[in-house]
């Protein structure tokens, strides 16, 4: 599979993709501004990456690629190629761009298989992490990939090392979503087994794939509609982007057989509808939630920590200018906090010394007051003894006024 380097070329759809009709997962915005999805395809040569692509999305992204002969044309090594494509349903507009990998899993020794992609997936952070630092950063472009869809042989055994070594790289970095390529080559009993052994596998590995959230505050038909998704990964998918007759006359997208005809977008028949669902309808906002809160994040800090550890501090500082903020600010806090407490003590200082004014002028008040009365008692004194003298017809004597304690009045 091989793509024209970050074109976009405009896409008509030939069918029913399903984005024009996102239900409550996104907002009145997304569906002015369109949706921009970035998906990338891993998988050995021939496994029909392509057609699934073409079928997913509706239309021939790869023109001359897909349902046609194979040719012998190898890449040395993997190489990454991007195709975008505007596709619009319904007036809504989705931004869509493939990420193709040709090339893994292809050489004698694909030990390193892996090494290009993640490098890919995270220059891609990278790019995402420097218009982040920007001082304008209003007009930032999400190249981020959302999700991995990764081909597994339909070999009926069990993943390959190949397969463990490429998720054990990446889980971390990217929504992988597994699918069983070719499924139409295995019988149903053979799928099912084939597909616990893939999670019994997945699970001995430690491998993180995507899984799809529950809310309980879902309505019961959506945790419904997600739980048979979650039961369906990985999904055993058949890709066709080509109309094939049924028995009954009816024209179907599928893969005609001598004893029947496989229906691409009949969920009895495979898992296609299933990712579809997944991928366009029902989790499009929750993986590009996923890669840019938790596998961006976790990137991201790594980074800045890797950067912190191994630099000088100065320098660290003027190359990263998210740490330098961060630092300014909270240099900024120390500087409100130093005002705060020095405003707190001229005001406590304030207080206290308007109270002690006012207990020495309540002691003034106090004190005064009782000098007042005490003169007041005195004269009160000193007249009811010249009353009682101007009664008893005895005047009163200096000597004698002294020895009562008020003064000598005439
Ligand atoms: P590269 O370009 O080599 O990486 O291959 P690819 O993985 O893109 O595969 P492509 O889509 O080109 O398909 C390869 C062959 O497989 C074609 O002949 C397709 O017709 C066929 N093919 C694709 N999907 C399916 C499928 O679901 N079932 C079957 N039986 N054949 C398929």
């Amino acid at each position: 599979m091989k793509a024209g380097l970050n074109s976009v070329v405009k896409k008509a759809l030939q069918g029913y993709v399903g984005f024009a009709n996102l239900p409550n997962q996104v907002h009145r915005k997304s569906v002015k501004k369109g949706f921009h999805f970035t998906v990338m395809i891993v998988g050995e040569s021939g496994l029909g990456k392509s057609t699934l692509v073409n079928t997913l999305f509706g239309t021939t992204l790869y023109p001359g690629k897909g349902d046609v002969e194979p040719t012998d044309e190898t890449p040395k090594t993997v190489e990454i190629q991007s195709l975008s494509a505007e596709i619009e349903e319904n007036g809504v507009k989705l931004r869509l761009t493939v990420v193709d990998t040709p090339g893994f899993g292809d050489f004698v020794n694909n030990e390193e298989s892996w090494k290009p992609i993640l490098d890919n997936i995270e220059e891609r952070f990278d790019a995402y992490l420097e218009q982040e630092n920007r001082v304008n950063r209003r007009k930032m472009v999400d190249n981020r990939v959302h999700a991995c869809i990764y081909f597994i042989a339909p070999t009926g055994h069990s993943l390959k090392p190949l397969d463990v070594e490429f998720m054990r790289r990446l889980h971390t970095k990217v929504n992988l979503i597994p699918v069983i390529a070719k499924s139409d080559t295995l019988t149903e009993d053979e799928i099912k087994q084939f597909k616990q052994r893939i999670l019994d596998d997945i699970k001995s590995h430690n491998i993180q794939i995507y899984q799809a959230p529950q809310y309980e505050y879902d309505d019961p038909e959506t945790i419904a509609e997600n739980r048979d998704i979650i039961n369906k990964i990985p999904f055993a998918i058949v890709g066709s982007d080509r109309e094939v007759e049924t028995s009954d006359g009816k024209k179907v997208r599928g893969r005609k057989y001598p004893w029947g005809v496989i229906e691409v977008d009949n969920p009895d028949h495979c898992d296609f509808v299933k990712l579809r669902q997944m991928l366009i309808r029902t989790h499009m906002e929750e993986l590009k939630e996923y890669t840019s809160d938790v596998l961006y994040e976790n990137y991201r800090s790594e980074k800045l920590e890797t950067m912190g550890v191994q630099q000088d501090p100065t320098v660290f500082k003027e190359v990263n200018p998210l740490a330098k903020m961060e630092e300014e600010r909270q240099l900024h806090e120390v500087k409100l906090q130093k005002m705060e407490n020095e405003m707190k003590a001229v005001f406590q200082q304030k207080v206290a010394e308007k109270e002690s004014k006012l207990k020495q002028s309540e002691e003034e008040l106090y004190t005064r007051h009782k000098e007042m009365k005490d003169a007041l008692e005195r004269q009160r004194m000193e007249l009811e003894e010249k009353k009682r003298r101007l009664e008893s017809g005895r005047p009163i004597t200096p000597e004698k006024a002294k020895k009562k304690g008020f003064p000598f009045n005439k």
